[in-house]
Parts: structure tokens; C-alpha cells; sequence
């Protein structure tokens, strides 16, 4: 697992000020994504609270459809609402689902935390199935709570 091997990396990323935080979160999608092999797809989505929907704001891999996400719609806005992690080794299995490309197998979503609160989250797909540990999750809030030390 290159996790460990990632982390300096990452702070090294996110503590570039001359970048936007939009550019910087860009730039750890498409790390994670071009490292770990069953990181297919990876995006951070951040909640409007007064329209409860979930905005994406960074993504590496192919684009899609689903920048706009309801609260309680799909595996992420799920997590909007639960404030737990939801690791989805099946997709076919969920029926509260939103597909964004027919080759993915597998999702998991972390939610990102500000003072204690579920702002947003690191959503990633995998073409892989049943990809996903417990190190996946372990690792995947580490970088949330980086990322929420450079949000306001
Ligand atoms: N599959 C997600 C939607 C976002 S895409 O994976 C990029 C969901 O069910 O919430």
C-alpha cells in the first residue's frame, strides 16, 4: 500500500499557498487517482446547507454529470445526512444509487469534517470490485482532516 508514502505528499500539496484551495484538491484527486490503481474516479463534493446539495468543486478522472448532488440522493448524499463512512462493495446491490459510468463496480465515501461538522466529502469509484479496507478508510480521513485545516 503506497499510503504512507502518499501522506507527506499531500501535505506537501496542500500547503502550497501560491494555489487556490480548488487547485490544490485537484492536485490530490489526480494523485490519488494516478497512484492507487482501483481509484478510478476521485472527486471532493462540499454541502450548501441552505439548499442541501452537495457541489462538486475538484475531480480527477472522467467528467460527470453529477456536479449537483440532493441531500439523502445516492451514496454520497447519504453520507450528506448520516455522517458515516459508506463503503460499497457492490454497487448493483444499492438501490439508492446514481451511476456515473457503467464500469464502475465499487464506491466509497468518506465524509470531511470542519469543528466538528459534515461540510463535505472524498467520494471515489473503482472499476475494481470490493476494493476498499479498512486501511482505504483510515487513509481517506487522514486526508479529510488535512484538507479541512486550508477551508475556511
Ligand atoms: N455514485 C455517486 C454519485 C457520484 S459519482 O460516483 C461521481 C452516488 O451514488 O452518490
Amino acid at each position: 500500500m503506497p499510503f504512507e508514502t502518499l501522506k507527506p505528499k499531500i501535505t506537501t500539496i496542500l500547503s502550497n499557498q501560491a494555489k487556490t484551495v480548488e487547485e490544490r484538491l485537484t492536485e490530490i484527486c489526480q494523485l490519488l487517482q494516478t497512484t492507487i490503481g482501483y481509484y478510478d474516479w476521485v472527486g471532493f463534493y462540499f454541502a450548501n446547507e441552505a439548499q442541501r446539495t452537495l457541489h462538486l468543486k475538484a475531480y480527477a478522472g472522467e467528467e460527470t454529470d453529477h456536479t449537483v448532488i440532493p441531500f439523502g440522493k445516492g451514496i454520497c448524499g447519504q453520507v450528506a445526512e448520516s455522517n458515516s463512512n459508506f463503503v460499497v462493495p457492490d454497487v448493483k446491490a444499492q438501490t439508492n444509487y446514481i451511476a456515473c459510468s457503467l464500469y464502475v463496480k465499487a464506491e466509497i465515501v468518506i465524509p470531511l469534517f470542519k469543528n466538528g461538522k459534515n461540510i463535505g466529502q472524498i467520494d471515489i469509484d473503482s472499476h475494481v470490485a470490493d476494493p476498499f479496507s479498512k486501511e482505504d478508510e483510515f487513509f481517506l480521513e487522514w486526508v479529510n482532516e488535512q484538507v479541512s485545516t486550508i477551508l475556511e
